[in-house]
């Protein structure tokens, strides 16, 4: 009787921590319909990435996002297609699993998919997941505000921005921006445009890595905003005469930060031009990764699986 009176008590309050066990079956097959979402439209991966971090910046991972902050741009739309799987009664996943635990294997999903399309038998980053995450009373939405980094940050204020939210160090806050060798950015949402890798947005692999240190790619900065609103990123060139100058990709300043020290002022515009602004320490690691893809799975599972335990 007590426990029953407890059991229901949770429930009013919203604490459903008990009320899911998911099975293996249960994961494998949440994972199985993801992929397909996946399948049909290669960008949801990408997007499904972007939304595990968003949802993890506040203290845990609660499978709520607040719309009302600029920062969570598109991904009203990435949590309904989600949802129409998760709430699906054909499968009754929402009564097998919180949102923010399906939300999290959408997240490792899109990795598996971005691993296999760079090379299907390739050994994946080990990210270890454990059910378990609670979701706010009002998932998917909250009115609850969350502070994101922002793609102008100054080096020390990024590196810090991690170390308080994350308590990831300089090396692993390195490690975890590798997230963006998938996807792409776009105006509307964020005001930045463009893919990061040009050839590979759907692939996991190290190439992020390798554009910031491949010496026959030109780095120039360039206003994707307006001169009232400037929104500055960093624009990847070819310079060998068979590439023809194409484009190779782009870099938030942020993304920059992890090899050299852009003096950045507050609209996010670098003083130092990219081979001029002095290596940062993090540097010897952003080389190691371009080395070996292999070394940035090993590390990108770690820190992921630290992300994603944020329950
Ligand atoms: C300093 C930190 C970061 C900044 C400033 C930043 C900023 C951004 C911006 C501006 C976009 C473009 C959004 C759009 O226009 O739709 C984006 C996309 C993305 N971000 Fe980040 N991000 C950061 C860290 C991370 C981390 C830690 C992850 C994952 C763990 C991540 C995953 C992604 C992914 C996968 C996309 C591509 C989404 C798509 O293709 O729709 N980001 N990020």
């Amino acid at each position: 009787m007590k426990s029953l009176l407890i059991a229901t008590l949770g429930f009013c309050l919203g604490l459903n921590e008990a009320a899911f066990d998911p099975t293996q079956a249960d994961i494998t097959s949440a994972k199985q319909q993801i992929g397909s979402l996946i399948d049909a439209n290669a960008a949801l991966g990408p997007k499904f990435l972007r939304l595990i971090f968003h949802d993890c910046v506040s203290k845990k991972c609660d499978g709520c996002i607040n719309f009302d902050i600029p920062d969570n741009n598109g991904l009203k739309e990435v949590i309904n297609t989600l949802d129409n799987v998760y709430t699906n009664p054909e499968f009754n996943f929402n009564q097998k699993m919180s949102r923010a635990d399906f939300w999290v294997l959408a997240s490792i999903e899109a990795i598996d998919v971005g691993v296999n399309n760079d090379e299907p038998s390739a050994a994946r980053p080990p990210i270890n997941f454990v059910p378990g995450r609670v979701d706010c009373p009002t998932s998917p939405r909250t009115k609850d505000p969350a502070s994101f980094p922002h793609s102008k940050m100054k080096p020390a204020d990024m590196f810090k921005y991690f170390k308080d939210h994350f308590d990831f160090n300089a090396n692993e806050t390195t490690t975890i921006m590798g997230a963006h060798t998938l996807g792409r950015a776009v105006k509307e949402n964020s005001g930045h445009i463009g893919r990061w890798t040009m050839d590979g947005e759907f692939s996991f692999d190290k190439a992020y890595y390798h554009l910031l240190v491949e010496e026959s790619y030109l780095w120039t900065q360039q206003n994707v905003g307006t001169d009232e609103k400037p929104v500055w990123q960093w624009h990847c060139q070819t310079t060998l005469p068979i590439d023809n100058g194409e484009s190779c990709g782009i870099m938030l300043p942020t993304d920059i930060n992890i090899i050299r020290e852009l003096q950045l002022n507050d609209v996010g515009y670098s003083s130092c031009e990219f081979l001029a602004c002095k290596l940062a320490p993090t540097n010897v690691l952003v080389e190691k990764y371009d080395q070996s893809q292999e070394a940035f799975y090993q590390d990108f599972g770690a820190v992921f699986t630290k992300l994603i335990n944020r329950k």
